[in-house]
């Protein structure tokens, strides 16, 4: 189908809690013409949300069209596509309790992603996260290079926050990454955190940063303990805005994602976070650094956690 919008086409597959967000914070910053997908049950609250969004342009002075909306069609020929379809967690669940359910849910999306957008950047931020992405690649088809899960800018800017809160320092000069699954045993790399260039170990006790790197493992969980009907949705969205953003305007960022390695830190045919640069080519690179032992082994674990999960996720997708 031709693309009937002059502006970058962006699809968000899931109209939920972050769907919404998405929504929002791409017409925010003018990324594209949006288009809320949700299932026909569903789809009143898809265009709902997009008509209360519209409603707020003249406020914030942006031209872009949003729309809700069950059908496919209306996703076809988009340039990005970013997934929430699939339920969150409730209190006491880990992430990987979900994938029963989410495993169809995204077999479903992602066979009609292979139809309608085979050419587009999609962006998974469903959850168990590494193994969503393994089967919207699989399912869709659709090109390693192109399709990405989002976990690590999420879990880096946890990370920041409570660095950039225990030192009373700015944000915006915390740097980190996060690498690994998406899980409680996701490695954020302290050697690699550093504050206007400082090494982190030089400005916090070692029993803080500790403390830290537990309490951004466990972040995703904290905020669900307090929602307590769903998980965590601004920053979600936020993160995956900042990747999609990085696609659409070549920016080249540095990014930690749910990639493909290809025999990166060891790895192979396997999704896991890693930071990777993202451009107009999608993920472009994947870049490898040096780790500690200690953190090369802790990947190493993460890793072995994932390729678990897409081993459970390989055979709901055989029956
Ligand atoms: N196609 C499209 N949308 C679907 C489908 C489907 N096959 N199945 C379910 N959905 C929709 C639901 O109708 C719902 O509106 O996905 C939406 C999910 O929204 P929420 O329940 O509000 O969940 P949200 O908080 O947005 O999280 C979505 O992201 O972070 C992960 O763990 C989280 O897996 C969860 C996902």
């Amino acid at each position: 189908m031709a693309r009937t919008f002059t502006r970058p086409k962006i699809a968000l597959i899931g109209a939920g809690q972050i769907g919404g967000n998405l929504a929002f914070m791409a017409a925010q910053k003018q990324l594209g013409d949006i288009v809320l997908f949700d299932i026909p049950q569903n789809e009143s609250v898809a265009q709902g949300k997009a008509l209360d969004i519209c409603q707020s342009s003249w406020v914030y002075g942006y031209d872009a069209k949003i729309k809700g909306s069950a059908n496919y069609d209306d996703v076809a020929g988009a340039d990005v596509v970013i997934v929430t379809a699939g339920l969150p967690r409730k209190p006491g669940m880990s992430r990987d309790d979900l994938l029963d359910t989410n495993v169809k849910i995204m077999k479903d999306v992602a066979s009609n992603l292979k139809k309608h957008t085979p050419d587009a950047f999609v962006i998974v931020i469903s959850n168990p996260l590494d193994a969503m992405v393994y089967t919207m690649a699989k399912v869709s088809g659709i090109k390693p290079s192109h399709v990405v899960g989002m976990a690590g800018v999420l879990d880096s800017s946890r990370f920041n926050h409570f660095v950039a809160e225990k030192l009373g320092v700015s944000i915006e000069d915390v740097q980190s990454f996060v690498l690994g699954g998406h899980g409680d045993d996701m490695v954020p790399v302290v050697d690699y955190c550093s504050v206007g260039g400082v090494p982190l170990a030089q400005l916090m006790a070692k029993a803080d940063i500790d403390a830290i790197v537990e309490r951004t493992r466990k972040g995703g969980g904290e905020i669900v303990a307090l929602l307590k009907t769903g998980s965590a949705y601004y920053a979600p969205a936020a993160s995956a805005i900042a990747m999609a953003e990085a696609y659409i305007h070549d920016k080249k960022r540095v990014l930690p994602c749910a990639a493909m390695c290809t025999g990166q830190y060891g790895l192979k045919d396997l999704y896991v976070g890693v930071p990777a640069l993202i451009g107009k080519g999608g993920v472009e690179k994947v870049i490898e650094v040096k780790l500690s032992d200690a953190d090369k082994k802790a990947l190493d674990v993460s890793a072995s956690h994932v390729k678990e999960l897409v081993d459970e996720a390989n055979k709901r997708l055989a029956l």
